[in-house]
């Protein structure tokens, strides 16, 4: 069976005491969360220390949001996966749409961290998806495919996570429709040797849409921004209804 799973993406928000203020809110949500959710926040790196000591034995899992690709070296300002494991880190974000649009990330760099979280023992989550440019001209698909292809060059994916995320839905307030969004990840699904890796969607989800989302039978999770900043909202979300 595939696993469920609901991540938090924090992107560049909070600071060490607003991350300890933002547990004190969540935690007691999660007392009758089902155990089979798994539940990730992924974090600036100035946050891990701290929720890794606060998060301890508890349900939420800890994610980064990128990793370089060495162990160790001369890379000013990047951050290795052995020191990632060191803070308790199970998951970490590769490829997301703002790393590859601001920060020059490509498919062969994506996949160059994708080999070494592995490597660690992380469990990489892969976001693909298109731009609004590419969905009008009929190029999803083929898009996703080629991210697929190079990104996973190589990777276990029994130890993977892959999250629909289309660009024109991130931070915009318009959400993919939820039929749409399931096919895509149908169409994925289709491209993957192990079936059962866990695929979220990702793009204005919000504690208003959330059931509909995981109603959809493709659909194992979500991967949430600006919803995941409040400990309520995120705490909705994770405990989405079922029919
Ligand atoms: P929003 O939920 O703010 O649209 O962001 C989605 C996202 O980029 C998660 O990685």
């Amino acid at each position: 069976m595939r696993k469920q799973v609901i991540a938090g993406n924090w992107k560049m928000y909070k600071t060490q005491a607003e991350a300890l203020a933002y547990l004190q809110g969540l935690l007691p949500q999660l007392t009758d969360t089902p155990d089979e959710r798994e539940v990730i926040l992924c974090v600036p790196f100035t946050d891990l220390a701290v929720m890794s000591q606060n998060l301890h034995g508890g349900l939420v899992r800890l994610g980064a949001q990128n990793v370089h690709w060495e162990v160790e070296g001369a890379f000013t300002g990047e951050v290795s996966a052995p020191m990632l494991v060191e803070l308790s880190v199970s998951y970490v974000v590769i490829g997301h749409s703002e790393r590859r649009q601001y920060f020059g990330e490509t498919d062969d760099t994506v996949n160059l961290r994708m080999r070494a979280a592995q490597e660690a023992g992380l469990t990489p989550i892969l976001c693909v998806g298109e731009t609004k440019q590419q969905r009008d001209a009929g190029q999803t698909e083929a898009v996703i495919l080629h991210q697929l292809k190079i990104g996973l060059d190589g990777v276990d994916q029994t130890r993977l996570v892959i999250a629909y995320e289309p660009i024109w839905a991130i931070g915009t307030g318009e959400t993919c429709d939820s039929k749409e969004a399931n096919r895509v990840i149908e169409t994925i699904r289709q491209q993957l040797s192990y079936g059962d890796v866990p695929i979220q969607y990702g793009g204005s989800v919000k504690p208003g849409n959330i059931d509909e989302i995981m109603a959809q039978p493709q659909i194992d999770g979500v991967l949430v921004g600006g919803a995941s900043l409040e400990p309520q909202s995120f705490g909705r979300i994770v405990n989405f209804q079922t029919a």
